[in-house]
């Protein structure tokens, strides 16, 4: 009963760490004995104390029991290894939520706390741990970084009216609802279309993130986007990267970050796009259109988590943009799953991610 009670409470602080962490992952430390809660610590932001720094520096009591959300590192990073200190501070038992997959750790870390007799457990609220860092998870596995696909909709579909307007299809709220998701990620995309048609500075002006860095990446084929555009500015905080076709007529970099990938018929690759941005140290990408763009990420399924904000509203038309214009045999249709909803008074958001073939 108190594994579970303390790990939930090391689980909520964690996800403080929500959005500043990565590349590394969210870490909460609870700190217990004889059922009491004697310190605690969250991993807030990349090359800060680990979590297990801030619960146990303090600690003079020996014989407690650590709760941690993920397995504690046994190598020199950063900061030395975890394990170290805790030896040191005599804690007797540990319990972790899940092994840290990070090829310098996993399973060295338990391995090493029970070579000096310290007992461990693993496992508990092993699945919500692996939710709350599935980007982490996801970028340390392979070469791209995860990927979800936002957009604000009407309750049918659209993206915009059959004129092509799209302001303003979500209401405030959702606006609000989109500008903060942003915060969650270390990227976020869009294609040429929306930078030129909405003029967008995609920054981060919602309270909650304060200096945090985010980088705004766009997908412009020709490299024909105007310097005048909002997207060129506030570089410092929010880094803008800009993809181009390697065949594009004008190569003349625009920014730094400029990057000439290959193309097929629907437009860049993919593919090449994301290695690029995980090469960079992007573990997330939040996709927000418009609509050619998300459709391409879903075509290639390429995504691994779907935010949408659905407006209380019904735009219709057939030439009205939407995100799912490209559409599957009802047999391969995209599945979610654990999909949760969340009502507002004019619109409801879906988070949900793609069910993966069990290939
Ligand atoms: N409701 C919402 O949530 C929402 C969100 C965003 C935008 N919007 C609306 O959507 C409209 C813009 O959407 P859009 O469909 O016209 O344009 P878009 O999706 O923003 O951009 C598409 C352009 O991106 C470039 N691109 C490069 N590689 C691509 C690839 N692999 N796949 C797809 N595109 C690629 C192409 O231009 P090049 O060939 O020049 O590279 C393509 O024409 C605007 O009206 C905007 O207001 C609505």
């Amino acid at each position: 009963m108190d594994d579970l009670k303390f790990m939930k409470i090391a689980l909520k602080l964690a996800r403080q760490g929500l959005g500043c962490t990565e590349p590394n992952p969210m870490v909460g430390a609870v700190v217990a004995k004889a059922g009491r809660l004697l310190a605690c610590g969250f991993h807030c932001s990349f090359g800060a104390a680990h979590a297990e720094t801030m619960a146990l520096q303090r600690l003079t009591v020996p014989g407690a029991t650590l709760y941690l959300t993920l397995e504690p590192c046994s190598h020199f990073g950063k900061t030395p290894p975890c394990v170290d200190l805790i030896i040191a501070k005599r804690i007797r038992r540990v319990v972790v939520a899940m092994l840290d997959p990070n090829p310098l750790v996993n399973g060295s870390g338990l391995r090493r706390l029970r070579a000096q007799g310290i007992e461990t457990r693993l496992g508990v609220c092993r699945a919500r741990a692996e939710r709350l860092n599935r980007h982490y998870l996801k970028a340390i596995a392979g070469p791209v970084p995860y990927v979800a696909l936002h957009a604000g909709l009407s309750l049918d579909g659209k993206l915009s009216d059959d004129a092509g307007r799209a302001r303003w299809v979500t209401s405030a709220e959702g606006r609000r609802y989109a500008h903060s998701l942003r915060g969650e990620f270390s990227a976020i995309l869009a294609g040429r279309g929306n930078i030129e048609a909405d003029n967008p500075l995609l920054t981060l002006r919602e309270p909650g993130w304060p200096g945090k860095k985010l980088y705004r990446v766009v997908l412009d084929s020709n490299n024909t986007l105007s310097r005048r555009l909002n997207i060129f500015k506030e570089q410092e905080r929010f880094p803008l990267v800009i993809f181009s076709s390697r065949n594009a007529k004008n190569m003349k970099k625009k920014v730094p970050l400029h990057f000439f990938v290959r193309h097929d018929r629907h437009g860049l690759l993919l593919d090449d796009v994301l290695r690029r941005l995980r090469a960079l140290g992007i573990a997330s990408l939040l996709v927000e259109g418009g609509g050619r763009v998300l459709d391409s990420f879903i075509r290639e399924r390429r995504f691994d988590e779907i935010d949408l904000f659905f407006a209380a509203k019904i735009i219709g038309g057939r030439n009205a943009a939407q995100v799912f214009a490209s559409g599957f045999p009802i047999d391969e249709a995209l599945e979610l799953e654990d999909c949760r909803w969340t009502a507002f008074a004019d619109g409801s958001i879906l988070r949900g991610y793609r069910k993966c073939s069990p290939d």
